[in-house]
């Protein structure tokens, strides 16, 4: 059955501090859960499979929200799933994975709203409120005490969030230079002994990588950057939206001029590309436009 909840979510600089404050309003601590969501390709909304820590099933969600800071309505369905590890597989395999949100919830109910505390993976911290209908009362009755909350517990307009984690990780580098570094670790390069491994963000919202792939006959090796192209071709998407690239050997690894030529192909001169070694502190952040000015693109085959 298609239900509603009214949302609001913000950053939360003092979790302690908002935790105490649910207690002193005589909201009821409903424990902590361990929630990995994993977001795939759709073609309408978000489509998550969420799994509960210590749980036998999942369950898989589909929703709708319009991104806004303020407390927005969202309908969502949600089907049970009995086995979520094949589900996951199916669905990756056919559809792509987009992003994987793993955090640890602490939940307060109070009045019919759920408030989460979230610790984010990569994220950091988060309070958001749930209101569901009609637990929560009607529409109006649930907006008033959603504004109440706010009030409480002292969230300013700044701290407002105005999209979905799932979104918050796939603008920045965490995922594609996990992605680019898993690719490395498979790198073929007996003859160079320098790994690389690169990822691409596809306009679905679906993430390819490769590994740079050597030969005996050194002319015919494939850099990263390459295979994860053809990745993100051979699934049928021909634009990019972010890029990562990562080195066993280099902090940051500038890719080559071919590799910018290839890139520059596929993206607009402000896409975002996140070089560095795995393992290592900040990366360094470029654009496509700053690796290649003044690139020879198809609008120069058209004149
Ligand atoms: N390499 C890449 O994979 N990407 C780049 O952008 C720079 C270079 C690879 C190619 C070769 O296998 C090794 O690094 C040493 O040049």
């Amino acid at each position: 059955m298609a239900r509603v909840n009214i949302e609001l979510k913000a950053f939360d600089r003092d979790p302690e501090g908002t935790a105490a404050r649910c207690v002193a309003l005589g909201a009821t601590d409903a424990g902590v859960l361990a929630q990995r969501d994993t977001y795939f390709v759709a073609r309408r909304g978000r489509l998550k499979l969420r799994v509960e820590e210590g749980a036998l099933g999942g369950e898989l969600i589909a929703y709708r929200r319009d991104d806004a800071p303020e407390a927005v309505e969202s309908g969502y369905v949600r089907a049970p799933v009995a086995a979520p590890e094949e589900l996951a597989e199916a669905l990756d395999g056919s559809l792509g994975t987009v992003v994987v949100v793993s955090k640890r919830r602490r939940l307060f109910l109070w009045e019919g709203v759920r408030i989460h505390l979230d610790e984010v993976e990569d994220l950091g911290s988060f309070v958001e409120f749930e209101a569901v209908l009609p637990d929560a009362g009607d529409s109006a009755t649930a907006h008033a005490k959603l504004a109440r909350l706010r009030a409480e517990l002292g969230i300013a307009d700044d701290a407002l969030v105005p999209v979905g984690y799932a979104d918050l990780l796939m603008d920045g580098p965490e995922v594609l230079l996990r992605a680019a570094s898993e690719a490395m670790r498979h790198a073929y390069a007996p003859y160079s002994r320098f790994k690389v491994g690169a990822a691409v963000r596809g306009a679905s919202g679906a993430v390819y990588a490769g590994a740079n792939v050597e030969n005996s006959a050194y002319p015919q090796g494939q850099c990263a950057e390459a295979s994860a192209l053809g990745a993100m071709v051979a699934a049928g998407e021909s634009s990019i939206t972010a890029v990562a690239v990562v080195a066993e050997r280099l902090e940051h690894c500038p890719p080559c001029g071919g590799c910018r030529q290839r890139l520059a192909e596929f993206g607009s001169p402000d896409t975002p590309v996140y070089l560095s070694r795995p393992g290592s502190g900040d990366p360094h952040a470029v654009t496509l436009g700053e690796l290649l000015p003044g690139s020879f693109g198809r609008e120069a085959l058209e004149s």
